[in-house]
């Protein structure tokens, strides 16, 4: 008997069901009252009283495997018919997708770039990771400049000599270094300095800059192309000021402001009660970065200028704390889904 169940215990595990009817003949087989299993429970009964014990287990084995089994098939069938029961409804709407934004920084950016297109920029772009002369050294930086200083810039660990770029101004000399005047380039992008993460500053934000050179060129034309591209982002409107300030790559350096009102509360917050917001450096190229770039400052004369693009975005959208700008938090970034 130990023999038949054993064999029948097989036939369980071996057997397939792909449709209703091999269902029923597996019930017929094992499980019904008149199957096999039950038989051997007729069987069982006559056993000698000393071999019951043994049996009795590993026929319930046996009956509980095969309820298993019957389990397993009835789920499995059940699932195929519902599948097919249902064919694809092809005029059904499709599931809706969720429609992404694009990011401020983006819309801002792309908003600057092609204003400065129209002016007939083209955009010049470059490394995030710089050497010190890039970034610094033909940018007319003293050795003991503060901006060198580990507080401000990420130099890479293993070479210092290799730094996170603190300013796309470094691609600016790639241009000077790679092309003959006329020059009228743009550079966008990222770039890294050593701050403490707060509302008001970040270890990295966005930047473009500009450089024109070109034979003649003046701090008036500077000043025209920014009074055009302020009345562009800022609305016809906008009012300009710019004041004495340094860079060690510009001589004049100049600082730029907008006027920007002092109606509300947060109009005083921004602009520190003066009703003016600083948007960006600029000023007349310095001959000693031209000289370092192989352009002879006795022939040519250029303007250069940069700003953050935070900082106008701010402006515009009026976003409160820089933080926002990279945290992805998605009820942020779903108000600008009518602006990109
Ligand atoms: N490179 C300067 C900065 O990062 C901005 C600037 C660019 C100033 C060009 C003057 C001229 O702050």
């Amino acid at each position: 008997m130990q023999e038949k169940i054993k064999q029948l215990l097989e036939e369980v595990n071996a057997f397939q069901v792909s449709i209703e009817d091999d269902l029923e003949s597996f019930k017929r087989k094992f499980t019904n009252k008149k199957g096999e299993i039950n038989q051997l429970f007729g069987e069982f009964k006559a056993l000698p009283g000393d071999q019951k014990k043994l049996v009795g287990q590993t026929l319930n084995q046996l009956k509980t495997r095969a309820t298993e089994r019957l389990n397993e098939f009835q789920a499995s069938l059940k699932a195929q018919s519902v599948s097919s029961d249902r064919p694809h409804d092809l005029t059904l709407p499709g599931d809706a997708h969720v429609q992404g934004a694009r990011h401020p920084l983006t819309t801002v950016l792309n908003r600057i770039v092609s204003i400065f297109e129209r002016l007939g920029f083209t955009v010049a772009e470059g490394p995030e990771i710089e050497d010190d002369w890039h970034n610094f050294s033909a940018l007319n930086f003293p050795d003991n400049h503060p901006a060198r200083d580990m507080q401000d810039t990420f130099f890479v660990q293993r070479n210092p000599d290799y730094l996170l770029r603190t300013h796309t101004s470094s691609v600016q000399v790639r241009v000077m270094e790679d092309s003959e005047p006329p020059i009228k380039v743009l550079s966008p992008g990222r770039v890294y300095r050593n701050e403490a993460i707060s509302a008001r500053a970040h270890c990295f934000f966005h930047q473009v800059e500009g450089l024109v050179i070109d034979k003649g060129i003046s701090f008036a034309d500077m000043k025209q192309t920014l009074q055009y591209f302020s009345s562009e982002i800022f609305g016809d409107q906008a009012r300009i000021k710019l004041r004495p300030s340094y860079f060690p790559f510009t001589e004049i350096s100049a600082e730029m402001d907008v006027y920007w009102g002092l109606e509300t509360e947060d109009d005083y917050r921004i602009t520190k009660g003066t009703g003016w917001v600083e948007i960006m450096g600029c000023g007349m190229v310095d001959p000693n970065v031209l000289r370092n770039c192989g352009i002879d400052p006795e022939v040519y004369s250029g303007y250069a200028f940069g700003m953050g693009v935070e900082r106008i975005a701010q402006l515009l959208y009026r976003v409160p704390d820089l933080r926002l700008y990279s945290q992805n938090d998605i009820r942020f970034l779903k108000q600008f889904e009518r602006i990109g």
